[in-house]
């Protein structure tokens, strides 16, 4: 799908992986709409890329009343610009480090297993499920009537997490294995859906990584030799944007790189 012209929703859009995704698609002409909970970053992005394709929404993505004023703010923006929506990127997210069992022999409070399951899962379903139906009226376009792209941000943690990660493990398990029945349902509207599994990027997530968790993770290098930069991350959301086979598949984006069982 083309990225000129049409108007991509970027959750978490005003740090890390998500904010280098809006730079990028920005730069190569998309309409650009972030949703995400820091305001102070998301108008210096605006700030920097300029009113005309460019809005910033402060939103709680665990709240759906929250969802939906951005979703319908950036629908209404892209029919004043006369502009498709072209996808949305569901990158709002975090992680945490929580033994089920704590060193004292006591089970972990459910909120904080519940707080990343809704943040990282339910967050994730609610933003596809508002702008979808908006999605579905899009103009058929291309040799192969494609409406839109869903995009969801996964994990190496997916795969192979680490003891203590088990509510951000179980949050980007189930991003991984909703890919291929979403992809399943929007297939009938001409809509693809795919995710990204990163290993460890530089962003504020990771920026709180010790020392010896950042020797031990670089351990686990192939190559690059290099944790990854979000313009790595970036670069594969255009290409999927762009590359209409890519449908239902998880990509793992890691250099080869394992995380060790323990930090
Ligand atoms: N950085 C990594 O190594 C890495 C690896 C694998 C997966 N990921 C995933 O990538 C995604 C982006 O993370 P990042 O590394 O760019 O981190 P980041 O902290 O730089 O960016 C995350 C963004 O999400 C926003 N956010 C958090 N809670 C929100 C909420 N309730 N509503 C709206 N916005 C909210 C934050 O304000 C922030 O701007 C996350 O889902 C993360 O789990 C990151």
């Amino acid at each position: 799908m083309q990225i000129r012209g049409r108007l991509f929703l970027i959750s978490g859009g005003a740090s890390g992986l998500g904010r280098a995704t809006a730079q990028d698609l920005h730069a190569h002409g998309a309409f650009v709409s972030v949703l995400d909970l820091q305001r102070e970053a998301g108008m210096e992005l605006a700030s920097q890329l300029g009113p005309e394709r460019f809005r910033f929404y402060e939103t709680d993505i665990t709240n759906s009343d929250s969802i939906a004023a951005a979703v319908k703010g950036s629908v209404e923006w892209a029919k004043e610009q006369q502009v498709p929506l072209g996808g949305v990127l569901a990158a709002a997210g975090t992680g945490n480090a929580a033994l089920i069992i704590n060193k004292k022999n006591e089970p972990v409070p459910l909120s904080e297993f519940d707080y990343i399951l809704k943040l990282n899962l339910r967050g994730t379903v609610d933003l596809i499920r508002q702008v979808v139906p908006h999605m579905t009226n899009n103009a058929p376009f291309g040799p192969d009537s494609e409406r839109g792209v869903i995009i969801m941000v996964s994990s190496s943690t997916a795969f192979e997490g680490q003891m203590g990660h088990s509510a951000y493990a179980a949050s980007k398990g189930a991003i991984l294995s909703m890919t291929l029945p979403l992809a399943r349902e929007f297939g009938r509207f001409g809509i693809r859906v795919m995710s990204i599994a990163p290993a460890w990027f530089e962003t504020k997530m990771t920026a709180r990584l010790n020392e010896s968790a950042r020797k031990n993770l670089a351990k686990g290098f192939e190559f690059p030799k290099r944790p990854g930069k979000p313009e790595d991350f970036a670069l594969l959301v255009r290409q999927i944007v762009e590359n209409g086979m890519l449908n239902g598949e998880v990509i793992r984006l890691d250099g080869a790189t394992r995380i060790p069982s323990k930090m």
